[in-house]
C-alpha cells in the first residue's frame, strides 16, 4: 500500500532508518472548508463587531449591538406598559385594590420592585431582620394603610437626602447621662413586664414610673407606641431590635436610629405605588 502512494505523490525527501516521509497532499473537501472558513471569517469581522481596540470593539458595517438590542426590548415592553403605568400613577391611591386588572398588574410589578431594591434589607420574603422591619404582620411602626406605606416609601425614614423623610429619635439615655444605671436596669425589666416576658418583678413597679417621666411621651402610657414618631409598641412582644434583657438594655442605653432611603428620586411614581401596593396586600395592609 505504501509504495502504490508513493507512486503516486512521491516524497518529501525525508528519510528516518529506512522510514520515508510521503509527499501525500491534504484531502481535497478539508482544503476548501478551510478556505471557505477563512473567506467566512474576513467576511464577519467586516459585517459585525470583531477586532478589539482600545475603547471598543470594531463597529461592523452592519452595526449590530447585543446593547441595542435589549435597548429596543426594554422600549417596545415601556411603550406597551405605558397606559397602564399611567394609570397607576394617577389613580386614587385607596381605590387600586378594588380595580382587579390594575391591581394584578401593581402586586406583579411590585413584587418584582420590591426583589430588586428592597429584598437587601428587608428579606426576599419581606419577613425583616434585626433592626428591618417584617412586613408581613400588622404591627407598623409608621402605619399600614396604603397612604402610609405610600408616604413612607416615596420619602424613607430618618435619611439626609429627602426633608419630608419620616423623623423622630429615641434619646440615649445612657450614653447622655439622662438616667442613672439602676433605672436603666429597672424600665427594662418594667419592659419585659410588659409583653408578659419573664423579668425581676421587684424592680418593674419602680421601671414604670421611670417609664412614665422619660418613655410615655412617645410609647404612650400603656407602652402601646405612637405612629405619628415611629415609637413601636412595646407590648405585643414584636420586636424591632430585640426584647431580651441585653438587648433592651442596649436599646435604653444607646437609643437606635434605623434609616431606610427615600425612593422618590430612585423609582417613578408607577413603581412606588406598585411596590407600595405589593407590600400592602402581603398580609398587614390595613
Ligand atoms: C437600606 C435598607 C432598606 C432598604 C433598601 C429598604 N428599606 Fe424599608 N426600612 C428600612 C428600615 C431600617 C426601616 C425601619 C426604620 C425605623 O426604624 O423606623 C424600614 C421601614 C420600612 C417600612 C415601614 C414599616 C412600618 O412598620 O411602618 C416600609 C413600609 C418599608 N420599609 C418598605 C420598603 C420598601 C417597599 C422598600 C423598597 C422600595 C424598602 N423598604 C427598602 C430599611 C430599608
Ligand atoms: C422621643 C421619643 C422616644 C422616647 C422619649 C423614647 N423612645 Fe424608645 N423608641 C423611639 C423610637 C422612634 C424608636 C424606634 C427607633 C428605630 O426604629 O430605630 C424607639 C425604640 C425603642 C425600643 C426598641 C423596640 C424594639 O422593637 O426593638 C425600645 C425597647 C424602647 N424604644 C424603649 C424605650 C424606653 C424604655 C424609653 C424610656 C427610657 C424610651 N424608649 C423613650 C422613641 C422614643
Amino acid at each position: 500500500m505504501s509504495n502504490d502512494l508513493k507512486d503516486k505523490h512521491g516524497t518529501t525527501g525525508h528519510e528516518w532508518d529506512g522510514i520515508e516521509e510521503l509527499n501525500t497532499p491534504l484531502p481535497r473537501w478539508w482544503l476548501w472548508t478551510l478556505y471557505a472558513c477563512i473567506v467566512w471569517a474576513v467576511i464577519y469581522s467586516i459585517a459585525y463587531p470583531a477586532w478589539p481596540m482600545i475603547k471598543s470593539a470594531t463597529p461592523g458595517f452592519l452595526g449590530y449591538s447585543t446593547r441595542a438590542e435589549v435597548a429596543a426590548d426594554i422600549a417596545a415592553v415601556e411603550t406597551s406598559q405605558a397606559g397602564i403605568n399611567q394609570q397607576l400613577a394617577s389613580a386614587e391611591l385607596t381605590e387600586i385594590a378594588a380595580d382587579g386588572d390594575l391591581n394584578g398588574y401593581a402586586v406583579s410589578q411590585g413584587g418584582a420592585v420590591f426583589r430588586t431594591w428592597c429584598a437587601q434589607c428587608h428579606g426576599s420574603g419581606a419577613a425583616g431582620a434585626k433592626g428591618y422591619p417584617n412586613l408581613l404582620d400588622d404591627d407598623w411602626l409608621w402605619g399600614g394603610d396604603i397612604e402610609a406605606i405610600h408616604t413612607t416609601v416615596s420619602h424613607g425614614i430618618r435619611n439626609t437626602e429627602d426633608d419630608d423623610a419620616r423623623y423622630s429619635e429615641m434619646p440615649a439615655f445612657g450614653r447622655d447621662e439622662l438616667l442613672e444605671e439602676e433605672q436603666i436596669d429597672q424600665v427594662v425589666n418594667f419592659v419585659m413586664s410588659l409583653s408578659g416576658t419573664p423579668q425581676d418583678a421587684g424592680k418593674v413597679e419602680a421601671g414604670a414610673l421611670v417609664f412614665e417621666e422619660n418613655c410615655a411621651a412617645c410609647h404612650t402610657e400603656d407602652g402601646t407606641g405612637d405612629r405619628e414618631q415611629g415609637a413601636p409598641n412595646l407590648t405585643d412582644a414584636i420586636w424591632l431590635y430585640g426584647g431580651d434583657y441585653a438587648t433592651l438594655k442596649e436599646t435604653v442605653t444607646n437609643a437606635r436610629f434605623g434609616v431606610m432611603p427615600a425612593w422618590a428620586g430612585r423609582l417613578n411614581e408607577a413603581q412606588i405605588r406598585a411596590v407600595a401596593v405589593y407590600v400592602h396586600q402581603l398580609g398587614g395592609g390595613e
